[in-house]
């Protein structure tokens, strides 16, 4: 009878190794594919050939309409109409410019411009063939030479954006993310930050707003865009960055467009997730060691009350 005891333990222990080779490295390798980074360099994108003026882009880029869709801030144009109205007209609220020329990649900027469901990687639910044109108009051009214009407008974006240094992650994320991901950890949601209201009944039109423009959104995206605040800790840096980059890579006909972003502000990106799943990792620690502290508590009393036991029994 004695000597079963360690077979019994032996068949126990190799079974739940078993399991968790299933459940965790088996599995996960299974769900997701392991994709390697190219760069940000899109590679498939043509590279620019001309010099871009910021002066002339200025003109062009007011001319061009881009301020009929969106804002920039940063040169006084107000967004045309509010996040709910523009959701409600194109599927997703445009983002505001002022930093687009920081966060978006130059040649991407040039191929958006030009044609955005191409450089967005979302011609399979844009076919101008069959009648259904992306939201974003394309640049036709101003009658001149059509690469030279576009070059300008990226001239005049990067003119007006912070410098590289400065980029912030909340700027980062905010123009690149912002307009489809909710972050509840950090109280973004797509419209904005949702500030604290004094009035309950504030704070209810407020997430009543931000319902209505999801239900436009989920319209455009086929789906509501999950909200990030678990997915630095859930898919890790990794999967974050290379599904960022190319989101087809991973999920093939995904609705998520190809953003664009450079490397540089793709770890802003990064670095905001990372503050957004950590907020509450004080909170966490301090759970962790009370929980220490009652086991240890509890394993003495545990180890007195044994020693009472047996005390009795011999
Ligand atoms: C135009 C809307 C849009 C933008 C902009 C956007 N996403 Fe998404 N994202 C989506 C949608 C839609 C999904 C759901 C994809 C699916 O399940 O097909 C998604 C899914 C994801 C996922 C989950 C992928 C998975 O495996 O489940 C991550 C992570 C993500 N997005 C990160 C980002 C980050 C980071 C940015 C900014 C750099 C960003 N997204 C910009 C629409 C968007
Ligand atoms: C008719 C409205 C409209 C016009 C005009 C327009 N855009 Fe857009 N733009 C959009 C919409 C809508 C999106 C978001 C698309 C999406 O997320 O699927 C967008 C997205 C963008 C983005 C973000 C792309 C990314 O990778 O996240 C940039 C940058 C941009 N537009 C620049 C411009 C510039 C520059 C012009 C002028 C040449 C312009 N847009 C004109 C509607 C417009």
């Amino acid at each position: 009878m004695k000597n079963k005891e360690p077979i019994i333990l032996l068949v126990v222990i190799f079974f739940t190794l078993v399991t968790y080779y299933l459940v965790e490295p088996f599995a996960h390798s299974q769900m997701h594919k392991h994709v390697e980074s190219e760069g940000f360099e899109y590679a498939d994108l043509p590279a620019m050939t001309k010099t871009g003026d910021a002066a002339k882009g200025q003109e062009l880029v007011m001319n061009a309409g881009c301020a009929g869709c969106h804002s920039i801030e940063v040169a006084g144009m107000p967004a045309p109409m509010d996040a709910v109205m523009a959701a409600g007209a194109y599927g997703v609220n445009p983002p505001d410019l002022s930093n687009a020329g920081a966060v978006f990649d130059p040649k991407f900027l040039a191929d958006l411009i030009k044609n955005p469901a191409h450089a967005l990687k979302v011609e399979h639910k844009y076919d101008p063939a069959a009648g259904k044109m992306h939201p974003m108009v394309a640049f036709y051009g101003m009658g001149g030479d059509i690469d030279q214009e576009v070059a300008d407008m990226v001239a005049y974006l990067q003119s007006i954006a912070v410098k590289k240094e400065e980029l912030t992650p909340k700027v980062a994320f905010e123009t690149a993310c912002g307009r489809c991901h909710a972050v509840g950890y950090e109280e973004w949601t797509q419209i904005g930050e949702k500030p604290k209201f004094k009035h309950e009944k504030d704070s209810l039109a407020f997430d009543i707003k931000v319902i209505d423009y999801q239900d436009s959104l989920m319209k455009y995206m086929g789906k509501l865009p999950p909200d990030l605040s678990m997915y630095i800790r859930s898919r890790g840096e990794h999967y974050i960055s290379t599904f960022v980059e190319n989101p087809q890579n991973q999920l093939h006909g995904t609705a998520m467009p190809r953003v664009g972003v450079t490397p540089h502000s793709m770890e802003k990106v990064i670095e905001y997730l990372e503050d957004a799943g950590d907020t509450k990792r004080h909170e966490r620690e301090a759970i962790g060691k009370n929980v220490m502290i009652y086991i240890i508590i509890f394993a003495i009393f545990a180890l007195l009350w044994k020693k009472q036991v047996w005390r009795d029994l011999h």
